[in-house]
């Protein structure tokens, strides 16, 4: 019964175990753990541990000499990586003893937490959107208040300045009201991310809403020596979301793509329908020079910008937008253009 089981289990258990002899040689090894290691049985039964993980530095090896000393390993993180997948591991490994207690092997189990891994990164980004919301709901209200103030009292310098003549003076004043426009903006977007704004779900018709922001995109394209191009299906069906922050979201998608082509390009936006996954999807892409592959993890990462005046808030609220309607936002950009696609679900 006991052989069975030890059969089994290595056989059926979702954990990479292997057996190692006095002699660091592999005795045994279950399929799990070939697969994680990337390496077929025959290739390592028998062979030393040195030969099988020679191309890897000691201190990484998943195997260590030390374990026959009779030391004790519990829940070791580690990663490694197969070909080009990445797996972290958490790795347990201890000795085998005979019944005088005579050290006669070791064991090494593991277990792929890669996904768990995962999970808690995007734990922690969660954690830190909260955190800013928190800060963002006590403070911004304080410092939208004294601003109004500041700014309807310059607007009447600026008034007399002008009736003066004095030109410099009243450009320092316009310069000063822009970068409190700039102030008043930041805060909306705090205001955004923590929630404050209570959203007004209602049936909303996206081919209305994007009509009615095109005039704003078209604009600020034009200033950029942009073209735009608006791509709808016939028709599409009402999703369930805020209107108000929809145009938000589109916006800011669509302000980014323009933003990344300083000498001119298009942006299109084009509608699609997922019907498997029950998805009224929206494409925004633009011809610009892409986003490299080791920034495209942070994007959506709140005040994450590479632009001199960003502010690195525009991608975070627009997922927070997003995935509180139950969408999603995806990237795919390949060395030229961008595209986000935004995912919203319809009943
Ligand atoms: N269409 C795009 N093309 C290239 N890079 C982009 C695009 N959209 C976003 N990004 C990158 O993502 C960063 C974060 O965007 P966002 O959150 O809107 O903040 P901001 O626009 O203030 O920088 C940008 O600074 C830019 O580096
Ligand atoms: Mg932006």
């Amino acid at each position: 019964m006991l052989q069975r089981f030890t059969d089994t289990f290595m056989k059926d258990v979702n954990l990479g175990v292997m057996l190692i002899g006095l002699d660091y040689t592999v005795i045994s090894v279950n399929e799990k753990a070939c697969a994680i290691l990337g390496c077929g049985r025959e290739q390592m039964i028998r062979r030393p541990v040195d030969d099988i993980f020679a191309a890897v530095p000691e201190q990484h090896r998943l195997v260590q000499r030390t374990m026959l000393d009779g030391v004790i390993v519990r829940n070791h993180a580690v990663s490694w990586t197969n070909h080009d997948r990445r797996y972290d591991l958490l790795l347990d490994s201890n000795v085998l003893r005979d019944p005088g207690g005579r050290i006669v092997g070791a064991y090494v189990m593991f277990k792929d937490v890669t996904n768990l891994r995962s999970l808690e990164a995007q734990v922690q980004r969660s954690d830190r959107l909260a955190m800013i919301g928190q800060i963002a709901a006590g403070t911004a209200h304080e410092i939208r208040n004294p601003l109004t103030s500041i700014k309807g009292f310059l607007q009447l310098l600026r008034a007399t300045f002008e009736q003066r003549e004095m030109a410099k003076e009243r450009s320092f004043t316009d310069v000063m009201l822009s970068e409190i426009d700039r102030i008043n903006e930041l805060v909306s977007e705090f205001l955004l991310l923590s929630k404050q704004k209570e959203a007004l779900l209602a049936e909303v018709d996206i081919q209305h809403v994007l009509r009615g922001i095109l005039p704003i995109i078209e604009s600020e394209a034009l200033l950029h020596n942009c073209e735009v191009q608006y791509e709808p299906l016939p028709s599409v069906p009402p999703v369930t979301a805020d209107q108000e922050m929809l145009k938000q979201v589109f916006l800011n998608i669509c302000k980014n793509g323009i933003e990344a082509m300083p000498d001119g390009g298009i942006l299109t936006i084009a509608e699609k329908l997922d019907q498997g996954d029950r998805k009224l999807l929206i494409d925004i892409r633009d011809t610009g020079p892409g986003i490299p592959l080791f920034l495209v993890d942070k994007i959506f990462d709140p005040f994450f910008t590479t632009k001199e005046h960003g502010t690195g808030l525009g991608l975070s609220v627009c997922q927070r937008i997003i995935h509180d309607i139950g969408g999603t936002i995806r990237v795919s950009s390949k060395g030229y253009g961008t595209t986000f696609t935004i995912g919203i679900p319809f009943s």
